[in-house]
């Protein structure tokens, strides 16, 4: 099974449920559909509206990010994992770099991964070095720490997703050479099977539109995508399906 998942970050009205429609409705009528799955996810304010519309259809909806606890608490502005299930989400975004950024912790993380799965959200566990990481050669250590201080054997891996996100190339159009990009997605899984026997999935995300999904999808340990900025066009995100099934 191959995912496209859509981030849109602080974008979308309610209106801009149309360019789901128009995913929704290709996908409906491609071929390979069955290889793979859509999810997007909107910001909090729509999660609920467009989960309610695609519930008996193929998309799936998201968060992009949870409260690290469990279901209510006197947190301002916090939503819980508890509470994004009971209004149709599928799945959460946990560890986006711009996240990381606005200070969650390796802690907080672990208990978002938690309580996440606790109330049967799937989770998509983002990790990714930063640039002078990388120029510095540190990237594997870098996401090898970043993967085993929140990830845990106990964790049913089956509702685990990992997406690998290098901090540099989000929204920047640079992307890692295909040498570069297996090593570490291979690097990624023997991390991750020594977690947990087997390897969940693991996407690549950063500058992934209709053209530079053409590199990444001759390698073929890649299981997706997480898209950004081309995700807030359906064109743009349905070449990206298109291109890559061709
Ligand atoms: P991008 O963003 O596709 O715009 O590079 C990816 C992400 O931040 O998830």
């Amino acid at each position: 099974m191959r995912y496209f998942i859509g981030n849109w970050k602080m974008f979308g009205i309610p209106k801009s449920i149309n360019i789901l429609r128009k995913i929704n409705s290709f996908y409906s009528k491609d071929k390979n559909r069955k290889k793979y799955r859509v999810i997007m996810t909107p910001p909090y304010t729509l999660i609920e509206s467009y989960a309610k519309y695609f519930k008996n259809k193929k998309i799936f909806i998201g968060s992009q990010n949870c409260y690290q606890k469990d279901q209510f608490s006197s947190n301002t502005a916090g939503v819980s994992p508890y509470m994004l299930r009971s209004v149709g989400a599928k799945y959460t975004l946990i560890g986006h770099s711009d996240n990381r950024g606005e200070g969650d912790s390796d802690l907080m993380l672990k208990n978002k991964v938690r309580f996440a799965l606790k109330n049967n959200l799937k989770v998509v566990f983002c990790i990714g070095e930063n640039k002078i990481e990388k120029k510095n050669n540190k990237t594997l250590i870098v996401l090898k720490k970043q993967l085993t201080k929140v990830l845990e054997r106990k964790f049913n891996k089956n509702n685990i997703i990992v997406a690998y996100e290098p901090i540099w190339s989000i929204g920047t159009g640079k992307i890692p050479t295909a040498i570069e990009l297996s090593t570490t997605i291979l690097h990624i899984k023997n991390v991750l099977k020594n977690i947990f026997k087997e390897s969940p999935a693991v996407l690549y995300g950063g500058s992934v539109d209709g053209g530079t999904v053409e590199i990444f999808k001759k390698i073929r340990e890649i299981d997706g995508f997480l898209i950004g900025g081309a995700s807030k066009s359906s064109k743009k995100f349905i070449d990206i399906i298109k291109n890559y099934y061709r």
